[in-house]
């Protein structure tokens, strides 16, 4: 291991988030909901990555993610990859996929859409993976990548 690797302490089981957007761990931390996790969670920001410059990640003991909530962090950081470790080792590495459709976990930018208005869920057609654009499958109004808000 290089001394750059032994920056953030290796696990025993759980996930590793790596290859995290520049300057996207916070929201990464948000959308996982992970402030009320209780467990040990290492951090690593502005770390060095030889593929992008500057990278962050996130390191969750006795943790295992739904494929939903792998999918939530593509929208942040199309470049993370997640990786399951048990006992020590890797076991599986995969990179998030940016789905063609996403229901229910993020906000609707139009204030006059109707699910804003009703208790109901959203749905947006992934039209644009590249600049990440969402289409509202009610109002046809986009939200960009920019103006994304979970839910
Ligand atoms: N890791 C960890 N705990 C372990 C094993 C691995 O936290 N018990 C972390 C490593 O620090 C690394 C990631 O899991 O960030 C992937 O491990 P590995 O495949 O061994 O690292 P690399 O070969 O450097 O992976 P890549 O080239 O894909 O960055
Ligand atoms: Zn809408």
């Amino acid at each position: 291991m290089s001394k750059k690797e032994l920056q953030v302490s290796a696990i025993e089981n759980g996930t590793v988030i790596d290859h995290i957007a520049q300057g996207q761990v916070e929201r990464v931390l948000h959308i996982l909901n992970l402030s009320v996790y209780e467990d040990h969670i290492y951090l690593g920001a502005n770390l060095d990555s030889k593929k992008y410059g500057k990278k962050g990640i996130i390191k969750v003991a006795n943790k295992f993610f739904a494929p939903e909530e792998i999918n939530k962090i593509a929208l942040v950081s199309p470049t993370a990859t997640i990786i399951e470790i048990r006992n020590y080792e890797v076991v599986k590495k995969e990179n998030v996929q940016i789905p063609d459709e996403i229901r229910g976990f993020v906000k609707c930018v139009n204030p006059n859409c109707v699910t804003n208005k009703e208790e109901m869920q959203t749905r947006f057609a992934v039209v644009d993976k590249q600049e990440i654009k969402l289409k509202c499958h009610y109002c046809e109004k986009n939200t960009a990548k920019a103006n994304i808000e979970f839910i």
